[in-house]
């Protein structure tokens, strides 16, 4: 949700802080700020707005420091503005916090110090943190130890990072359920939320569990659990490179994201398609192939855009796997006392690997006895470090807050696991070779999609001050009704209703008339008549039609307002394809509003909070 970084070594660590800042922009962005201290004298420098305002600030102050810390925001409690901003410090000005996550027990503990003396200037949760510490500085602790006990008495989720002027020589960071890293440098150390941060400085990290502290000097790092064991860490190397997480020339990460689908569906299947066997090769799957081929039910649970990939997952695995499957809300799932067995495998699904809702449902399937599996696009996320076993789509870094090329890899990689389940139980040879064909040409197809960009964009134009959008499918299309008006309304913040086509009569159909655009996902498949129908029905009504259609359906052009032709393949992999035009039409439809599309208001790339 909110972006940390910390650092401390021999250089100015300003421009560092900074630039690690607008790197997790995409995290919140609704104030930043930095705390450093310098030759023992500390400084805190904050502002509302985006890093930009806060680095407009900072060069007119000419600051140096070379241990540091810097936050962005995305307001919790507290509205968004200077004072709410962290870092926040105790009431000598000389201890500085940073978090990420939510104090749930902070009114207690704010009473509690109230009445010790302490004051508040902020509304934020976050704040008792740094008189917490303080509270336990004053009665002779070290730094590391008054903030180990502060935080024995913190219910709730923190990536925390601390400096002191008493001991200007460390950073002192924790975590529990907010992901936070350790990167390791020559001379100098960082801490972070977020590898993208630190990338510019170092590939080597360790990666913080819940529970656990860090003492970090520009020489070495020293970890303990809050139990105050120390634990040996190992560091990683991580493959990610700068060039991945830049723009590469596009005026917007969205749409690089989207360019970017033919190399990141190409890298979710390299080397996982066994062509002659006509199966796939998953090798995180490798050690539970067995009980998850034989469990009695599959349930996928994630969020938003991952929740959409899941019920296309739904519809695939009981097709072909012929496994009774359930999608579930991680956020529904996790309060709802539901049924798990150990026979019952669970698929968790998160682009971030760091959804709070998605975390907390796989620890409660974990308490119940199922085979908990991830499918994340995040190396070392928390989701996939909690998996029992699992799957990386591969798809790069999306820094986009709208989600794109990780649907349409994670929508691979869940292709994948239906034909290897499926191939060992009743698909054929010859149909699991067709699939895995299918599989190969999709990269190819999604180039010819992305060839009808301005197409798409001229459509955005005649488009761009509708007021409500209706998206219609069926069956596999369904889920990709609710991913184009999902898109369509975080971008935009045009109100937007996905609807499985045939409910459209049900109620939806009051809505209809000339203001009211209607985008049917209509491919040619078994029930491409009934949707011509609910086309005509729309027409009748005066609606306006954008249809996303087959190549070959030269009829549909005569019934709709504007098509936009999409290459055939077969049904389970038809959402790959159809989902493409529906991102860009979104993309387009932002632009053309002036809107930020790559950090829409109110949203976070990565929902760390409940
Ligand atoms: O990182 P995750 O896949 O777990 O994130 C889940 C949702 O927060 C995410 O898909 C969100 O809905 C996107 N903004 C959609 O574009």
């Amino acid at each position: 949700m909110c972006g940390i970084i910390g650092y401390i070594g021999e250089k100015n660590c300003v421009p560092i802080l900074l630039n690690g800042l607008k790197r997790l922009e995409y995290r919140g962005y609704d104030s930043a700020g930095l705390a450093l201290i310098n030759n023992g004298t500390a400084s805190v420098i904050k502002n509302k707005g985006k890093v930009s305002l806060l680095q407009e600030k900072v060069d007119s102050l000419n600051l140096s420091a070379k241990l540091g810390i810097g936050h962005t925001r995305w307001a919790t409690h507290g509205v968004p503005n200077e004072i709410n901003a962290h870092p926040h410090h105790n009431h000598k000005k000389n201890l500085f916090v940073i978090h990420n996550g939510i104090i749930e027990n902070y009114q207690t503990l704010r009473e509690g110090l109230r009445q010790m003396g302490y004051s508040f200037l902020s509304e934020t949760d976050s704040e008792v943190l740094p008189h917490l510490i303080d509270s336990f500085l004053q009665k002779g602790f070290d730094l590391f130890k008054a903030v180990r006990l502060a935080l024995s008495e913190v219910e709730g989720t923190y990536g925390i990072a601390v400096i002191y002027e008493g001991e200007p020589n460390k950073i002192v960071a924790a975590r529990k359920g907010s992901p936070l890293i350790v990167g390791v440098g020559e001379n100098e150390n960082f801490v972070a939320s977020d590898v993208s941060a630190i990338l510019a400085h170092t590939k080597q990290v360790a990666y913080l569990e819940d529970g656990e502290l860090v003492e970090i000097y520009k020489d070495k790092f020293i970890t303990k659990t809050i139990s105050d064991t120390e634990i040996a860490k190992e560091v990683h190397e991580i493959s990610m490179t700068l060039d991945q997480i830049d723009k590469g020339g596009y005026p917007h990460f969205m749409l690089k994201e989207i360019m970017e689908q033919p190399d990141s569906v190409t890298n979710s299947l390299r080397g996982r398609i066994l062509f002659k066997k006509g199966t796939a090769k998953l090798g995180g799957l490798e050690s539970v192939t067995e009980q998850l081929t034989n469990s009695k039910r599959i349930i996928i649970s994630a969020c938003g855009t991952s929740w959409h990939s899941g019920l296309v997952g739904e519809y695939m695995l009981e097709q072909f796997a012929r496994i009774p499957t359930e999608v579930e809300y991680a956020s529904e799932f996790r309060y709802r006392n539901p049924i798990i067995t150990p026979e019952d495998t669970v698929f968790f699904i998160s682009q971030s690997g760091e959804t709070a809702d998605t975390l907390a449902a796989l620890r409660e399937a974990k308490i119940r006895g199922a085979l908990v599996l991830g499918i994340c696009n995040v190396v070392g996320s928390s989701i996939a470090r909690g998996s029992m076993a699992g799957v990386y789509i591969h798809a790069g870094p999306e820094i986009g807050v709208a989600s794109t090329k990780a649907f349409t890899s994670q929508l691979i990689v869940l292709a994948l696991i239906t034909l290897l389940i499926a191939r060992k139980k009743h698909l054929s040879l010859i149909d699991g070779k067709s699939i895995a064909e299918e599989l190969k040409n999709i990269p190819q197809k999604i180039e010819e999609i992305l060839k009808l960009n301005s197409h798409i964009e001229m459509i955005a134009e005649q488009f761009k001050d509708a007021k409500n959008f209706l998206y219609l499918g069926r069956g596999y299309n369904f889920p990709v009704a609710l991913e184009g008006a999902l898109k369509l309304k975080e971008i935009s913040y045009i109100h937007a209703e996905g609807y499985p086509a045939a409910e459209m009569k049900h109620g939806p159909i009051a809505l209809i008339d000339e203001n009211m655009p209607v985008v049917f996902i209509a491919p040619k498949d078994s029930t491409y008549e009934k949707i011509v129908s609910n086309i005509e029905e729309i027409k009748a009504r005066k609606g306006r039609i954008i249809a996303i259609a087959s190549q070959s359906d030269n009829e549909i052009d005569k019934l709709v307002d504007y098509t936009i032709k999409v290459p055939d393949t077969i049904r389970m992999l038809m959402p790959i394809l159809t989902v493409i035009p529906l991102q860009l039409l979104a993309y387009h439809i932002a632009v053309k509003k002036g809107l930020n599309v790559d950090q829409p208001r109110n949203l976070a790339k990565s929902v760390t909070v409940e």
